[in-house]
């Protein structure tokens, strides 16, 4: 008999419009790296969510934990039963520190019964070394932390609960190759000592990397159980997520590369980058390497003026440009895919359509103050399809999507502002194997048709299969400038530590 410690017996979820799962039936055994797989939108977080008390299944299903049935009403009882979840969204208290933050709700205490300051940090700081990211100061307040660190104290707070199953929703999409090593290494060593892991990501390396078995979802169905994820056969497992064979992961382009279109000079912001110059000509693709903190994105972000500059001139087809807000950026062409959706990128209280003609309302939509309604809804659709969003229609809320349904969403906004230089930060991150290979076709489209693009991506793959030349930075500089002729995965690393 195998050990099995989670068993999911017919588990439906029905939400408004959507049967987001339906008669779930399978099993995780006892110190595995489970992990789940589909399509965004397939059902995996919904899962997680019911499996946490978030979510209640709908009558006639059963979760057996450790072979009984257990019923979880909330999120604080699934943590009384050992399962320690680390969300797709993020859920920490920006105003409060790293460790308030970690130990929230169950704090130090000595034998008096008041907190235990000084335990608390040194329990923070020890977890802190553990994951290697000394960078971390336990007293930093959260919302001054990057995206990536503010996933650490995540991580952070849900294993110092000693908990004994973990499930991570799509832990490393914002983690640089080291901190996930270190992520990586810290699993190997708690499922050593019995803990059960699952375990969610599109990045399909991690799934040979850390995955034991998995389970594959599509439309809310099961459709797929690997047993061994070492063996497993690739274009098998994306077979099964994408139920259709694909044929290119990085489609062909046939690069037709123009004059300079877009010229940056001498970008400086004060302890953070410094100077940065560099042209983009016209059909090109422009990859932005280096590690996470390295300065990408705040050189994307002093570019459109979404943080101030000391000094720095911004060139359009030879034109000195003024860009010192966003607005500014759009009203020149330039069109910015921010890395963190949820909070720069999307109005959740808002359609999707809402959100897609946001961009381009008075350029595209509005005729003086009225608003031509089939044209937005069209644009709308038009990018739904292209993108295959995932939504029962566009006047769903954005907050009911899934989190990489909400990342398309983002991306169409872009996509229909109809920019001439598209800045994308991160555009594939949390997005599944199928449409990533779709926005490559779209940025080809783009550059086909005229566009300049820059990628920031910490994707070594990504930039080598899809730009035609390299620009690499390090602690806020550029470092290198390759060709895509010349650039190797080695190379690049070379230039980032
Ligand atoms: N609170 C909600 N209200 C309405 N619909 C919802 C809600 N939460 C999820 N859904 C819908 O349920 C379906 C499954 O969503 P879920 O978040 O589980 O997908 P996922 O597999 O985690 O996708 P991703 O990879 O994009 O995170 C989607 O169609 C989503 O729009
Ligand atoms: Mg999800």
């Amino acid at each position: 008999m195998s050990d099995s410690i989670l068993r999911f017996e017919n588990i439906s979820k029905t939400f408004p419009g959507v049967k987001a799962l339906k008669n779930i039936s399978f099993e995780i055994h006892r110190g595995d790296v489970h992990v789940l797989l589909g399509e965004n939108g397939a059902g995996k977080s919904t899962l997680i969510k019911i499996l946490t008390g978030v979510y209640q299944a709908d009558e006639g299903g059963t979760i057996y934990l450790n072979g009984a049935p257990v019923k979880i009403h909330d999120t604080l009882q699934s943590r009384k039963l050992g399962i320690g979840t680390v969300f797709q969204e993020n859920s920490l208290i920006p105003h409060l520190n790293v460790a308030e933050n970690v130990f929230l709700t169950r704090e130090l205490r000595n034998a008096s019964g008041t907190i235990d300051w000084k335990r608390t940090y040194t329990e923070c700081e020890r977890w802190i070394s553990e994951l290697g990211v000394t960078h971390i100061d336990p007293h930093a307040q959260v919302r001054k932390l990057s995206v990536a660190d503010q996933q650490i104290v995540e991580i952070i707070k849900v294993f110092s609960q000693n908990p004994s199953i973990v499930i991570l929703d799509e832990p490393t999409s914002s983690l640089s190759d080291n901190e996930i090593s270190n992520l990586f290494r810290i699993i190997e060593t708690l499922k050593k000592t019995g803990v059960t892991f699952i375990y969610v990501s599109h990045r399909m390396e991690e799934i040979k990397q850390i995955g034991d078995r998995a389970t594959v979802f599509r439309d809310g169905e099961l459709t797929g159980e690997i047993e061994n994820c070492k063996t497993a056969d690739m274009d098998q497992i994306i077979n099964m997520i994408v139920g259709r064979t694909l044929e290119e992961k990085f489609p062909h382009r046939e690069s037709r590369i123009g004059d300079v279109m877009f010229e940056v000079k001498d970008i400086q912001v004060p302890d953070t980058i410094y100077d940065i110059s560099f042209t983009l000509r016209k059909g090109e693709v422009l990859g932005f390497s280096g590690l996470v903190g390295s300065g990408r994105t705040s050189t994307a972000k002093a570019i459109i003026g979404a943080i101030p500059r000391t000094s720095g001139e911004i060139f359009i087809n030879g034109q000195k440009v003024k860009v010192t807000n966003p607005a500014e950026a759009i009203a020149n062409g330039i069109g910015y895919l921010p890395e963190d959706r949820k909070t720069e990128g999307l109005i959740l209280t808002k359609s999707v359509k809402e959100n897609i003609s946001l961009p381009s309302l008075q350029r595209k939509f509005k005729r003086g103050f009225i608003l031509d309604g089939k044209k937005e809804r069209d644009a709308a659709e038009e990018y739904r399809d292209k993108l295959r969003i995932k939504t029962p229609g566009i006047n769903r809320l954005s907050k009911f999507l899934s989190g990489g349904n909400q990342q398309k969403v983002v991306f169409a906004k872009w996509l229909c502002s109809e920019a001439s230089i598209y800045i994308f930060d991160e555009p594939t991150r949390g997005i599944d194997v199928g449409a990533k290979s779709e926005i490559y076709q779209i940025i080809n489209n783009l550059v086909g048709q005229g566009a300049a693009v820059i990628v920031i991506s910490s994707e070594l793959p990504e930039i080598l299969g899809i730009c035609d030349r390299v620009i690499v930075m390090r602690d806020g500089r550029i470092t290198a400038n390759i060709d895509r002729a010349d650039a190797t995965q080695e190379k690049i690393m070379s230039y980032s530590i």
